[in-house]
């Protein structure tokens, strides 16, 4: 609660992150690799090809009640419970991503912030 307060408002304030700068990255050190289009473990979704736009509204597989990223509102991000480790909750399945080696939890609340902030490109 104090970090979202802290979010929220004040001067110094950060700036909202966006694909470019934070998240294209993150998702390319972190989970491009797997996800590939090729006869992967991963096959569901494809990172390594036009990310943004595979992420961003777009149904997935494994949780019929939410796509990947709903711009402004985590919880409805499927993308962000994988990464959260609340996909079970969420009402999706499998393990949390990326798959055997979690995110730090500074990088967690980077994609959460990212799609609270409209997901911009
Ligand atoms: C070591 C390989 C690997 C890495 C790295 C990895 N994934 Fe995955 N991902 C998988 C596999 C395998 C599945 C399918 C099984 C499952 O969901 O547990 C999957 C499934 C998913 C799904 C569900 C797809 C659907 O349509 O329902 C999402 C979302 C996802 N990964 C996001 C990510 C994100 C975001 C990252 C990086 C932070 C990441 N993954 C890193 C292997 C990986």
């Amino acid at each position: 609660m104090i970090v979202l307060a802290w979010l929220a408002c004040g001067p110094n304030e950060p700036p909202v992150p966006t694909w470019e700068a934070d998240i294209g990255p993150l998702v390319e050190a972190r989970c491009a690799h797997c996800h590939v289009d090729e006869d992967t473990g991963a096959p569901y979704l494809e990172l390594d090809e036009e990310p943004y736009d595979n992420l961003v509204d777009q149904p997935t597989v494994e949780n019929p009640t939410m796509p990947y990223v709903t711009p402004g509102d985590r919880y409805l991000s499927y993308m962000y419970h994988k990464v959260n480790a609340t996909q079970t909750l969420s009402g999706g399945s499998g393990t949390s991503m990326p798959f055997g080696s979690p995110l730090d939890e500074s990088d967690v609340e980077l994609i959460g912030a990212w799609i609270d902030g409209g997901a911009l490109p």
